[in-house]
């Protein structure tokens, strides 16, 4: 194992209180790394990226950040939304909630936060919605808005479950165009989980193929349909269209 890693495990079980979900994960996230996650629903890959997060403790063993956890700021765009919809919340409050990690305690927030909301909403490309109470947009559009909130606290490590869920289909492809430009123009570092193969085929420099065990491999190999047909159990066929890889 490398030296210059974000994040390292090495035989950490992961799951909740004595159900381990995961019981022997050994990775390591390098800077600018597209780590895509697969699997099927139950499998672990929230539970993976929560743990790698730090939200949730390992079972056992422990995650670590050779560089020094100061030096991570990640950005988490969780599954299902998570903002309390009782209050009425603008677009651009929620956005705002994503600086609250870059304040000092008591600090209030100031006009270099506000810009960061302002450049998140056009980078997700919904400035227009800013005033709009979050409540009251559609799925899609929460979930760009999340992506916002995680883009504008200048994250060096963006963590996204699923983050195209609720989408029309020109909203993920400019979801997907987004997350490869960020990764291409600021050498972010990506976690990423989708069912959408076609997307971590592509995006991903490395694949974790996840099913309570997990197998990470670099996407070259994910990308052989022998080796995906053996981890779904069913027949998959690749194939490479303009630098896209699809899986049917
Ligand atoms: N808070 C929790 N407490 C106890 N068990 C949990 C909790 N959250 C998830 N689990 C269990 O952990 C296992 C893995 O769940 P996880 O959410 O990681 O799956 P997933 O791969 O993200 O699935 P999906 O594709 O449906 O999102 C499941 O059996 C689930 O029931
Ligand atoms: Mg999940």
């Amino acid at each position: 194992m490398g030296t210059d890693a974000l994040i390292q495990c090495r035989d950490v079980q992961m799951g909740y209180g004595r159900n381990v979900v995961l019981p022997d994960v050994t990775l390591e996230i390098h800077p600018g790394d597209v780590l895509g996650i697969l699997g099927p629903n139950g499998a672990g890959k929230t539970t993976l990226l929560k743990t790698l997060l730090g939200v949730l403790p390992p079972v056992q063993g422990a995650v670590t950040y050779p560089a020094g956890r100061e030096q991570i700021r990640f950005g988490y765009v969780p599954q299902r939304q998570v903002v309390d919809e009782t209050y009425p919340f603008t677009v651009a409050e929620v956005v705002l909630m994503g600086r609250y990690g870059r304040l000092a305690p008591g600090q209030r927030t100031g006009s270099a936060d506000h810009d960061a909301v302002a450049c998140a909403l056009r980078d997700v490309g919904i400035p227009h919605l800013a005033d709009r109470f979050y409540r009251e947009l559609s799925g899609g559009q929460k979930q760009r808005c999340l992506l916002a909130r995680a883009l504008a606290g200048e994250p060096n490590i963006l963590v996204l479950d699923e983050p195209t869920t609720d989408m029309d289909l020109p909203s993920e492809r400019a979801i997907i165009e987004l997350i490869g430009g960020l990764h291409a123009e600021r050498q972010l570092t990506i976690l990423l989980v989708s069912h959408l193969l076609y997307v971590v085929l592509t995006l991903a420099s490395t694949v974790a193929l996840v099913n309570h065990t997990l197998h990470y491999c670099p996407v070259a190999q994910a990308r052989d349909p022998e080796y995906l047909s053996r981890f779904y159990g069913v027949p998959v066929r690749v194939c490479e269209v303009g630098g896209t890889y699809l899986a049917i």
